[in-house]
C-alpha cells in the first residue's frame, strides 16, 4: 500500500515552552508592540531603525543559550525520521528550533529570523548579529539594503504552491500551536478537508479559531500532547 502522506502546520505555541513568546496570548508580542509599527513594509519604509531594533531584539533572544528545541520539536523530527510515508512540516515560525531538532522537510512560510535579504541584489544570507542601516550585504557588499528575511503583513507567504500541492494529497493534517487567526495558514485545514480523505487534528493549548473544522483535537502543552500523538501515530496510525 502506498504509504500515507502527512502535513504538519506549526505556530508560535510549539516554541513557547522553549522560552519564545507567542503573538496573541495576553503576554504576547502584539500586546507589547503594534503590528503597524514593526511588521509591515510601510513600517520599514517609514522607520527602518525601529523595525531593525524589533527583529534585533528577537534575533538575540532566539540565540540565547537557554533557548533550545523542546520535546514537541523533537517529536516532529522523530515522526519525519520514522514515518515510512512522506511528511512535510510547514511552520509559521521564524525561529530555527525545528531545524535544530533535526526536521528536514521543512517550509518556513513566514520566513526566517536568522536570514537577511538584500533589496539591491536579492541574495538571502544567514544573519546572526544586529542588523542596521550600515550593515553590508554579504553577497554584493552594498550598505543599507538589508531587511530581515521574514514575511510581513500584506506580503505573500513563501512556497505557497508547494504547500497547497501537499495539502491536496495528504491523508493526515495536524495543526500545532497556532491560534488560527492568520490567513492563509488558518485556511489549511479546509484545504486538507477538501481533498476528500484527510484526517484533520488540532494539538493546541486551547481550542483555536478554527477548532470546529478538525476531526480530532487534543489540548494541553505541546511538550505533552505532541510526543503522545506522535507515539500513537507511529504505533497505531489513525
Ligand atoms: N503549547 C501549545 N500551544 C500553546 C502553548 C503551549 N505551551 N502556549 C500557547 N499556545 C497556543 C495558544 O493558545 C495559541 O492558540 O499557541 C497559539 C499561538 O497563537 P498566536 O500567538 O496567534 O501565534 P500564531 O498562531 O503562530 O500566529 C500566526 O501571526 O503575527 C503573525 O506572523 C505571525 O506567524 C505568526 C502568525
Amino acid at each position: 500500500m502506498e504509504e500515507r502522506r502527512i502535513v504538519i502546520l506549526t505556530g508560535a505555541g510549539i516554541s513557547k515552552e522553549s522560552g519564545l513568546e507567542t503573538f496573541r496570548d495576553p503576554d504576547g508580542i502584539w500586546a507589547q508592540v503594534r503590528i503597524e509599527d514593526v511588521a509591515t513594509p510601510e513600517a520599514f519604509a517609514r522607520n527602518p531603525e525601529r523595525v531593525h531594533a524589533f527583529y534585533n531584539h528577537r534575533r538575540a533572544g532566539l540565540q540565547a543559550d537557554a533557548v533550545l528545541p523542546n520535546a514537541a520539536h523533537d517529536a516532529l523530527a522523530r515522526l519525519e525520521r520514522d514515518w515510512p510515508g512522506e511528511m512535510l512540516l510547514v511552520t509559521q515560525n521564524i525561529d530555527d528550533l525545528h531545524e535544530r531538532a533535526g526536521s528536514k522537510a521543512l517550509i518556513h512560510m513566514h520566513g526566517e529570523l536568522l536570514k537577511a535579504r538584500c533589496l539591491a541584489c536579492g541574495a538571502v544570507s544567514p544573519w546572526h548579529e544586529p542588523m542596521t542601516l550600515a550593515s553590508l550585504c554579504p553577497a554584493c557588499g552594498t550598505a543599507g539594503t538589508l531587511r530581515v528575511n521574514v514575511v510581513w503583513f500584506g506580503e505573500m507567504p513563501m512556497e505557497m504552491e508547494r504547500i497547497y500541492d501537499a495539502l491536496g494529497v495528504c491523508d493526515l493534517f495536524v495543526s500545532i500551536g497556532t491560534s488560527g487567526n492568520v490567513y492563509p495558514a488558518s485556511g489549511f485545514v479546509a484545504e486538507a478537508r477538501n481533498n476528500g480523505r484527510a484526517h484533520t487534528v488540532e494539538l493546541n493549548l486551547e481550542p483555536s479559531e478554527g477548532h470546529s473544522l478538525f476531526d480530532e483535537a487534543h489540548y494541553g502543552p505541546a511538550t505533552e500532547v505532541v510526543p503522545a500523538f506522535v507515539e500513537r501515530i507511529l504505533k497505531d496510525g489513525w
